[in-house]
């Protein structure tokens, strides 16, 4: 299988390259940057969404499935980027969004139009609840993004879905026509155009339980609840994977790769085992939410570093003796910066902790991921960002919220602030910073989006040429986890787990070779002396008897 043993560059292109001077990333800009992408070693490139939409959620809603966002570039663009990577050796596949789209696309505008419009049934529309003569939102789903996850439309007297925001209706998947719409236009149109898969956004909400009963108060002193378990893994999600697959994805040599949330492992398996027929892979979330309650990523509680090495141990353990296969990955355009969450991103530490989890990362089995700009080391925004700078909708409607229910408590929103800061997905959507000239060389005029203060440190052009720099030690991580195949298949041995400033560990796969990694997440010196027969792979430091502050080593035994 192609997908397993490659590694994969996201971008989100709003903030990757912008060759026209809007101030806004294009599809131009990304085939500028297609050499620097494939020198890194990337076999595969993710494009988060570049389809026409208002972008509210910043692409994730969508009007024109067949049309790109006139921004970004248009079809001529796109079929210039599948050559672009097709000739340089690397596959390029797109995201793939489908429990929603926007209120703009014309599916839904026709949807609103009246009751017996034939669309109607293509998104989900219930009546009002009316409690003592005021009229409700038909049950108290909390949406992903605050507030009712219901809005309501004057013109037909009814609410309709939306698990995110108000202008991303939930499609209705009971219906047939409508899921054969979304196969025809969102999943053939491009495959006809000679992409290479999907990533498959919300993969595990099409299915909704169908009494649409009230959620269990978890929170009591907020108006709405968390509704996972009314449509996260819903009766007919699998039939509707195995429906796409048999009908769509099965007629091309492609790979796709799952957003499917939190649920049990047995749960999950069923969406990814290989003789399933619903997709290769998927994203588990341990490592990336550790520290937030899953039912509100905002409510956050510190953790340690052996929490850090179970989600390790969580992930690895996942796939265990099935035919199913996984992914690693800790950044991408909805988590903060992996340096600042899990490292040291003070200017002292920043290169070598990148290298270090680095050395994490590719020493971990399944398909690897990056995320534009890790691979130079880009931290989030500072600490002194006013909301002001901060744009993308779950944070400012969360802020927003928070503000008018305490309008007085200074505290809290302070508090919040700091929250924000570490974990908002804000961190990950800045420019990319790619020289130390005006706007970080991502535009020639001021772009949509604030460039993170530190560019004139932290840019791809002072990284490239260095055989020192991040993106260079990157690409041997990433060149070294070809060469071992117990990096990318292997099982893993935690070693010592309640150490709290290392993290030690072998890889092993049977017959084959045995890798021994180990990382100091501390800013002390630690004593290690290492067996005189292994071989020393990789290190971000120089090889004494002592393992420098976030000094790591990988030796094959
Ligand atoms: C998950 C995507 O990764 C996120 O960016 C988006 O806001 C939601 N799905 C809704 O599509």
């Amino acid at each position: 299988m192609w997908w397993k043993e490659a590694s994969i560059y996201q971008i989100w292109p709003a903030s990757f390259k912008d060759s026209n001077d809007d101030g806004v990333g294009d599809i131009q800009g990304i085939i500028s940057k297609l050499d620097y992408v494939k020198n890194l070693g990337v076999d595969i490139i993710w494009l988060s969404p570049m389809y026409d939409s208002p972008q509210d959620d910043m692409g994730y809603d969508i009007s024109n499935y067949e049309k790109v966002y006139p921004k970004y570039g248009d079809l001529n663009d796109m079929t210039q980027l599948i050559e672009g990577c097709h000739s340089r050796g690397m596959k390029l596949i797109l995201d793939l969004v489908i429990n929603h789209t926007s209120s703009e696309h014309e599916w839904f505008k026709q949807s609103r139009a009246s009751l017996d419009n034939p669309k109607r049934d293509w998104y989900i529309w219930k009546k009002p609840k009316y409690v003592d003569g005021k009229r409700c939102p038909p049950n108290n789903w909390l949406s992903y993004f605050s507030g009712s996850a219901w809005e309501y439309d004057e013109a037909t007297d009814e609410y309709y879905l939306h698990l995110f925001a108000k202008s991303q209706p939930d499609l209705n998947w009971e219906n047939e026509e409508c899921r054969n719409a979304i196969y025809n236009s969102a999943v053939k149109f491009w495959f006809e155009k000679g992409i290479d898969g999907f990533r498959i956004d919300t993969a595990g909400m099409y299915s909704k339980d169908q009494r649409f009963l009230d959620a269990p108060i978890v929170f009591p002193d907020n108006e709405y609840q968390p509704c996972k378990v009314f449509h996260q893994n819903g009766p007919r999600i699998h039939e509707f994977h195995q429906e796409m697959f048999k009908k769509v994805t099965s007629h091309y040599d492609a790979m796709t790769v799952g957003e499917v949330g939190h649920c049990s492992r047995d749960e999950l398996i069923r969406y990814v085992g290989a003789s399933r027929g619903e997709m290769n892979m998927m994203f588990l979330f341990d490592m990336v939410e550790l520290g937030s309650d899953p039912l509100d990523r905002f409510r956050y509680m510190d953790f340690d570093l052996t929490d850090f090495k179970n989600t390790v141990i969580r992930q690895s353990e996942f796939i265990g003796t099935t035919d199913a296969w996984t992914t690693v990955f800790n950044e991408n355009h909805d988590q903060a910066r992996s340096i600042t969450r899990f490292a040291n991103d003070s200017p002292e530490y920043r290169v070598k902790s990148g290298k270090l989890l680095a050395m994490l990362q590719s020493c971990l089995s399944g398909t690897l991921f990056l995320y534009q700009g890790q691979e130079i080391g880009m931290t989030n925004v500072p600490k002194e960002w006013p909301i002001e700078e901060y744009k993308d909708i779950n944070s400012i409607n969360y802020y927003q919220e928070l503000v008018e229910k305490h309008p007085k408590d200074s505290a809290k929103v302070k508090e919040f602030m700091k929250v924000l800061n570490l974990i908002a997905r804000d961190n990950a959507r800045t420019p990319v910073q790619w020289d130390s000239t005006a706007y970080a060389g991502f535009s020639g005029v001021e772009p949509w989006m604030r460039v993170n203060d530190n560019y004139k440190e932290i840019n791809a052009a002072s990284q490239v040429d260095d055989p020192e720099s991040l993106y260079n030690f990157w690409s041997k991580c990433l060149a070294n986890r070809k060469k071992f195949p117990s990096l990318i298949y292997g099982q893993i041995e935690i070693l010592n787990l309640d150490n709290k400033d290392t993290f030690e560990f072998v890889k092993k796969t049977e017959g084959k070779d045995e890798i021994y990694v180990i990382l100091n997440f501390s800013q002390k010196d630690v004593d290690f002396t290492p067996n005189s027969e292994w071989k020393l792979l990789i290190t971000n430091g120089d090889n004494s008897s002592k393992l420098t502050p976030y000094e790591g080593r990988i030796y094959s035994m």
